[in-house]
């Protein structure tokens, strides 16, 4: 299948592209490279363009089997502060992209969705029918577009798959691929950066929640085992031809705390840590229950922490004269 990845050229987008290649498909890379990377893609067909380009995207549709669509403004922090611009990326140029794609009559589209749709859910772990309750407006964006992705499925007959994501973790195994961000908001390349040396430490925002060590704990899951659930997803598609919503996690949750402490072990140095006040928009616990995607996905988280944390370490050593030049 011909699949165009729309935000392929990005952290897990570039990876769910090599897996799709290994297993026979052709990643077709539409990207505005606003944080993406053209060196992660290179050996796949790309085309510049922008999510809120109808036109571009109905040319570039014409022989496309699938879509993938990672492209979005995704900090939960920022939307808060900022919730115009995420509403235009996440919500506006995204509907011209779900509207290009009906209207070439694409029928398979695959959501990049996230955890952040359930807020702070009274009960753990969170399973698929965990009511969406969003503590963001970054949260709110994927809720919505999960709904225009119903109604459209119920107007239309387009077929979907959501994956709501936990937190995406790691790096490529070959080394080649990792997340690489000019600004850097995520926990575990914070932490790998402050035992590098690259920062000076680490924030923790929030000491005082109710949890055992008072940090927040959130379920890490590997880039390779979120990219090899949209191979399976679009397996789904193909084969079975329902539209679906899937939890993507481990099951397994960790602390700030715990993190810092096993990146201390895989890095054998020290991360100085700085406590701050709570963010808004950040939720106590957040813990995956991944039940339905084994049953319906035949999907096995094969990764853990640990390996999460060795690959994104080789990652980060390889890559800091490279990430310097971006920062510069
Ligand atoms: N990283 C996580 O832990 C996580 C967790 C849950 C959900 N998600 C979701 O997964 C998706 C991918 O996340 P990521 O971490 O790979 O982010 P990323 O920033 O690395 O990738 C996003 C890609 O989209 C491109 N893009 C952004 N706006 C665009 C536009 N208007 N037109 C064309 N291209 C555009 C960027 O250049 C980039 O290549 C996002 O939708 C994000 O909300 C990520």
């Amino acid at each position: 299948m011909r699949v165009l990845l729309v935000g392929g050229a990005g952290y897990i987008g570039s990876h769910v592209a090599l897996r799709l290649s290994e297993r026979g498909h052709i990643p077709v890379i539409y990207d505005n490279f606003s944080t993406g990377h053209r060196r992660f893609v290179d050996r796949f067909e790309v085309i510049h363009g922008e999510m809120a380009d109808y036109e571009c995207l109905r040319h570039f549709l014409k022989d496309i089997d699938a879509v993938m669509h990672f492209a979005a403004k995704a900090c939960v922090g920022e939307s808060v502060s900022m919730p115009r611009e995420y509403y235009a990326t996440n919500m506006t140029d995204a509907l011209t992209l779900l509207n290009a794609t009906v209207d070439a009559g694409i029928g398979k589209f695959i959501f990049s969705s996230s955890c952040a749709v359930y807020g702070a859910p009274e009960r753990l772990p969170i399973t698929e029918t965990t009511p969406r309750c969003p503590l963001s407006a970054y949260g709110h964006t994927k809720a919505a577009f999960e709904d225009a992705l119903k109604s459209y499925s119920a107007a239309y007959g387009l077929k979907f798959v959501a994956l709501r994501y936990f937190n995406a973790a790691g790096a490529d195994e070959s080394g080649m691929l990792g997340e690489l961000r000019s600004t850097e908001t995520h926990l575990i390349p914070l932490v790998l950066k402050a035992a590098s040396g690259q920062s000076a430490e680490v924030s923790i925002f929030g000491n005082d929640y109710e949890t055992p060590d008072g940090t927040c704990i959130r379920d890490y899951i590997h880039v390779n085992d979120l990219a090899s659930a949209h191979v399976n997803a679009l397996d789904l598609l193909i084969h079975k031809e329902e539209s679906d919503v899937f939890n993507l996690g481990t099951g397994i949750g960790f602390s700030v705390l715990e993190v810092i402490s096993a990146a201390e072990e895989v890095s054998s140095l020290p991360v100085r840590r700085l406590v701050l006040p709570r963010r808004p928009g950040d939720s106590p616990v957040l813990i995956c229950d991944g039940t339905y995607a084994k049953n319906r996905l035949h999907w096995y988280p094969q990764r853990g922490l640990t390996e999460i944390l060795r690959t994104a370490w080789r990652w980060q050593i390889s890559n800091t004269a490279v990430e310097q030049a971006i920062v510069c």
